[in-house]
């Protein structure tokens, strides 16, 4: 990973990130934790909601949250314009989404410079401008041109007030907004250069999902791959986030298989270009094997108010999940990182080692799934998504057939 190795410093300005490297999902900054908390009486402030509607927010919160869920069948195209459905995204969804993006956003590898163009698709309230004002201070000060597309006008023109609230007049980004359907098709912004960056949060899920049918998911993905690098500039970026679900985390393997064969390897969370050792596909041989690559981390550090929104809708949240994949022109073949893996599952406890009571974690590497096992507290302490370098024990686990690694360093 060159997360904290300033290459081109000078040409890409944002890349002072005091992020130790290999980790993902940093705890959030003093200051990203205030501007988070002192968001919430914004969005109270900017979208008052009268005492009486007030009361049937956490039925609403409720509500949205099947909606995205189990219940998508009955959601309607334009679920956002409908006012409580826009309160409930705002006041719960937003926050959760911005939250983890904080988690997400410091510890990746996101070089823009002035005057850069980021697509944001799908871009609902402008989650995507607001997390990163939150959590890239050092992006505040560069002009950056923002163009956030969605078929929801209300969703758009409420992310825009809420940008603007927080922003302050002196922010230097521009936001454009563009009432839109994606799947109609979406000209590159200018006239020459592309986007720097194009993003899609918790969009695809709506567009794509039909579970049983593989081979369709499969074309749509790429189709979307052919799309987001037609957005692009020649060495852009991408950057997908998904709820942590076997579904979604199915697309992002697809969509990484797809940008690989248009030269647009994945930088994060993969170490390595080869098949994704974690598929999410269930062979009626292996119904309950089947995993999928996400990440989980625990919420302790998201603001209390959140906390107690959360509670008051029914929805304690201590850990939140999500699928990722951030890809783009490799720039050196010091970013391959041949013999280094990134932590996927918790700790569990497995056999072997001293007195048989040795700890395991499950990694993901450009030799596949592996187990890691060691002795606590080494093995228990690296976060979900940390990068390790390991050695190969030459055993192989048992239950899941996985070869056997040991820590050989961070
Ligand atoms: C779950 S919200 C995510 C919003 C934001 N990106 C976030 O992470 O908080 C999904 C957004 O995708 C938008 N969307 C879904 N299908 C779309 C399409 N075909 N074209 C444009 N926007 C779409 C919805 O209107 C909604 O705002």
């Amino acid at each position: 990973m060159t997360r904290t190795e300033p290459s081109g410093a000078d040409r890409r300005a944002g890349r002072a990130i005091p992020v130790p490297p290999g980790q993902l999902f940093p705890g959030l900054e003093e200051r990203t934790r205030n501007g988070l908390e002192a968001l919430l009486p914004l969005i109270e402030k900017t979208f008052p909601i009268p005492a009486r509607f007030r009361r049937a927010l956490g039925k609403d919160v409720a509500e949205l949250s099947r909606l995205l869920t189990s219940a998508r069948g009955e959601r309607s195209l334009s679920y956002l314009n409908r006012p409580p459905l826009l309160s409930a995204y705002l006041y719960y969804f937003l926050p959760w989404n911005l939250y983890r993006l904080c988690r997400l956003l410091p510890g990746l590898d996101l070089p823009l410079a002035p005057g850069d163009t980021i697509i944001d698709l799908g871009s609902g309230p402008l989650s995507f401008p607001i997390g990163l004002w939150l959590c890239r201070r050092d992006l505040r000060s560069i002009p950056l041109n923002f163009r956030c597309l969605d078929r929801s006008k209300g969703a758009l023109e409420a992310g825009k007030k809420l940008f603007a609230a927080s922003g302050g007049p002196s922010c230097p980004w521009t936001i454009t907004t563009i009432h839109c359907d994606i799947t109609q098709g979406v000209s590159r912004p200018g006239q020459t250069r592309g986007a720097a960056l194009v993003t899609a949060l918790n969009l695809y899920n709506e567009l794509s999902f039909s579970p049983g049918d593989d081979s369709g998911q499969r074309r749509f993905a790429h189709n979307q791959a052919a799309f987001l690098t037609g957005l692009a500039t020649g060495d852009g970026r991408f950057l997908v986030i998904e709820p942590g679900t076997p579904p979604s985390s199915r697309f992002i393997t697809l969509l990484r298989e797809a940008l690989i064969k248009l030269d647009r390897p994945p930088l994060s969370p993969c170490t390595h270009c080869l098949p994704c050792p974690f598929p999410a596909v269930r062979s009626s041989a292996a119904r309950r094997d089947a995993k999928w690559c996400h990440f989980a981390f625990d919420t302790e550090d998201a603001p209390a108010s959140l906390h107690r929104l959360s509670t008051a809708a029914g929805i304690p949240k201590e850990r939140a999940t999500l699928s990722f994949l951030l890809a783009g022109p490799r720039h050196s073949p010091a970013e391959q990182q041949s013999r280094t893996v990134r932590v996927i599952s918790s700790p569990f406890p497995v056999g072997g080692g001293a007195e048989g009571r040795s700890q395991g974690r499950y990694v993901c590497g450009e030799q596949g799934m592996a187990l890691l096992r060691g002795e606590e507290p080494l093995i228990t302490a690296a976060d979900p998504g940390t990068l390790l370098t390991v050695t190969f024990t030459g055993e192989q686990d048992p239950k899941s057939g996985a070869p056997v690694v040991t820590h050989a360093g961070p």
